[in-house]
C-alpha cells in the first residue's frame, strides 16, 4: 500500500544491536563456567570453535563504549546458562552473576537498555547428557535458572527474551544440536521437546510478571512469511502449511495458549504430536508475553507437494532455505529474489510483509532482535572495512520496517545481527555480521583488535536522525 503521509520512527525507538553469549564472549571455561552443548559439539570442519570468539567477556567495556558511540539505545545479548549454573542445576556461580551484573551496569551507564535473552542455543552439556529437552527435568532446570536471573538481575532489566529461535531448534535440530539420537521417533521427540519448552516458557513469563512487575517479557522465534510459488491454489495451501508449522505453531501457543489447528492436525496425522493435557493448557493461559520479539533474515517460498513426490528440497540441495516435506510443501527458491554470497535470499519487502502478518495476527508490540547480512569482510592495510553491501542491505530493511509503521504495525525496537563481529553459528569467523570488525581469523586469534567498519558511521547517523536519514 502507498500512503499520502508516512509515519516516522518514534523518539523512544530502541535502536541497537544483538549478540549471543557463546558466539561473542569466549572465556568458555573461565571463572567457574560449565560447558554447554556449543562447547562440546563438533564444529563445521574448517571453522573456528567458540572458545575465544570475540573475547567480549574480557572486553565488554570497550565494546559497550563503542556501542554507545554508535548511539545504541539498546543492546540485546544472551546470558550463558552455564556461567550462572555450571551444571544446569544446583550450585549458582557468583562470578557469573557478577559478570552479567557488571555488563548490565555498563549498559545502563550509557543509557543503553539491556535486552536479555535467557537461552540462545547453549544448553548446559550436563543436562544434554541426561536427555536434554527430551527430559522434563530440563524444563524444571530452566525455570529455576530463570528464577535465579530474576532474583539477581531482575531489578535492572526491563526486557527479557525467553528462548532464541525455538522453532529453528525444532525444525533444524540436527544442525543446532537438539536432536536426541537415542529415541526411535526423532520428530515426535522434537515436538515433545518443543512442548516442554513452551510450557517452561509460559511458566517463566508468569514468574517474570510475579517477581519483576516493572519488566516485560516475550519469546524470540525466527519468523518468515511464506509465499506460494505461484497463484496455483494448491501452492497457497502449501504456503499456509509451512506458515502454520514454521511460524504460527510457536507464537499461537505463546499468545493464544493453544496449538495452531493446522499444525496440530499435521502433528497428529504424522504421529509427531506431543502429549497435551488440560493442565498444560492452563499453564499456557497463565503465562502470556507482553510483546513479540522475532529474528528476520528472509522469507520462504513453498510449492504444492504430494506423498508421491521424489524430491521436496531445493534444487541445489542447499539447506539454507526450508527442507521441504512430502505431502506438506516443496521448498523452492523465489525467482524474484537475489541471494547473498552465503546463498541466503534477500527480501526487504518480505520484512514488511512479515511484520504486517505478525502484528495483524497477535496485536502485540514487536521488537526485531535479529536481521543482518553475513559477508566476507576485508580489513584493508589502513584498517578500514568498506562494507557498503551491509549498508545497502540494512538501509532497505529499515526502509521497509518504516513502511510497516505506516501500515499501523507497532514496532518498538530494532537490534540487527550483530552489534560486533562474532563467530557465526555454522560458518565460523569468515561470515561476519557486525558494525565493528574484530581482527582475528578462523584459527589465528591475532590481537582481537576492534575496528569500526563503514557501516558503523552509517548506523550512527541512522540512529542520530531517528531513522530519517538512511542514505
Ligand atoms: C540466527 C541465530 O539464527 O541466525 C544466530 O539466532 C545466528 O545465533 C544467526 O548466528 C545467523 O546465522 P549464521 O548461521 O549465519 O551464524
Amino acid at each position: 500500500m502507498e500512503y499520502h503521509n508516512y509515519a516516522g520512527f518514534p523518539k523512544d525507538f530502541l535502536w541497537g544491536g544483538s549478540t549471543s553469549a557463546y558466539q561473542v564472549e569466549g572465556a568458555y571455561n573461565e571463572d567457574g563456567k560449565g560447558l554447554s552443548v556449543q562447547d562440546t559439539k563438533a564444529v563445521t570442519p574448517g571453522t573456528s570453535d567458540f572458545k575465544v570468539a570475540s573475547d567480549h567477556y574480557h572486553r565488554y567495556k570497550e565494546d559497550i563504549a563503542l556501542f554507545a558511540e554508535m548511539g545504541f539505545k539498546a543492546y540485546r545479548f544472551s546470558v550463558a546458562w552455564t556461567r550462572i549454573i555450571p551444571n544446569g542445576v544446583g550450585e549458582v556461580n557468583q562470578k557469573g552473576i557478577e559478570f552479567y551484573s557488571n555488563l548490565i551496569d555498563e549498559c545502563i551507564k550509557y543509557e543503553i537498555e539491556p535486552i536479555v535473552t535467557m537461552y540462545h542455543f547453549d544448553l548446559p552439556d550436563a543436562l544434554n547428557q541426561k536427555g536434554g529437552w527430551s527430559n522434563p527435568e530440563t524444563s524444571e532446570a530452566f525455570i529455576e535458572y530463570a528464577r535465579v536471573l530474576f532474583e539477581n538481575l531482575g531489578h535492572k532489566v526491563n526486557y527479557w527474551l525467553t528462548i532464541n529461535e525455538q522453532n529453528m531448534m525444532i525444525l533444524h535440530g540436527a544442525a543446532i544440536g537438539t536432536v536426541n539420537e537415542k529415541v526411535s521417533n526423532v520428530k515426535q521427540d522434537l515436538y515433545q521437546q518443543n512442548h516442554y519448552m513452551l510450557l517452561a516458557q509460559a511458566k517463566v513469563m508468569k514468574m517474570c510478571h510475579d517477581l519483576c512487575p516493572q519488566a516485560k517479557i516475550g519469546p524470540a522465534p525466527n519468523i518468515s512469511e511464506v509465499y506460494p510459488e505461484s497463484a496455483d491454489p494448491r501452492d497457497f495451501i502449501a504456503a499456509q502449511n509451512l506458515n502454520a508449522i514454521r511460524n504460527w505453531l510457536y507464537l499461537d501457543v505463546a499468545v493464544y495458549g493453544r496449538y495452531n489447528p493446522i499444525a496440530l492436525a499435521y502433528l497428529k496425522d504424522r504421529g509427531y504430536a506431543p502429549e497435551i493435557t488440560e493442565e498444560d493448557l492452563d499453564v499456557f493461559k497463565a503465562g502470556k508475553p507482553d510483546f513479540i520479539a522475532f529474528n528476520y533474515y528472509n522469507t520462504s517460498t513453498a510449492a504444492h507437494s504430494s506423498f508421491s513426490d521424489a524430491v521436496v528440497g531445493p534444487e541445489d540441495g542447499d539447506q539454507q532455505i526450508e527442507l521441504g516435506e512430502k505431502g506438506v510443501y516443496k521448498a523452492v527458491y523465489n525467482q524474484f529474489l537475489e541471494r547473498t554470497n552465503f546463498n541466503w535470499e534477500v527480501d526487504p519487502v518480505g520484512f514488511r510483509a512479515t511484520l504486517r502478518s505478525v502484528y495483524e495476527r497477535y496485536g502485540l508490540p514487536i521488537i526485531i532482535t535479529e536481521n543482518g547480512l553475513g559477508e566476507f569482510d576485508e580489513l584493508t592495510a589502513d584498517h578500514q572495512v568498506h562494507d557498503q553491501y551491509r549498508i545497502d542491505y540494512l538501509k532497505d530493511e529499515i526502509a521497509e520496517m518504516k513502511l510497516a509503521l505506516s501500515d499501523g504495525v507497532e514496532v518498538f525496537g530494532f537490534c540487527p545481527w550483530s552489534a560486533i563481529d562474532l563467530v557465526s553459528t555454522h560458518s565460523g569467523v569468515k561470515k561476519r555480521y557486525g558494525f565493528i570488525y574484530v581482527d582475528r581469523d578462523e584459527f589465528d586469534l591475532k590481537e582481537l583488535k576492534r575496528y569500526k567498519k563503514d557501516s558503523f558511521a552509517w548506523y550512527q547517523q541512522v540512529i542520530a536522525t531517528d531513522g530519517e536519514n538512511l542514505s
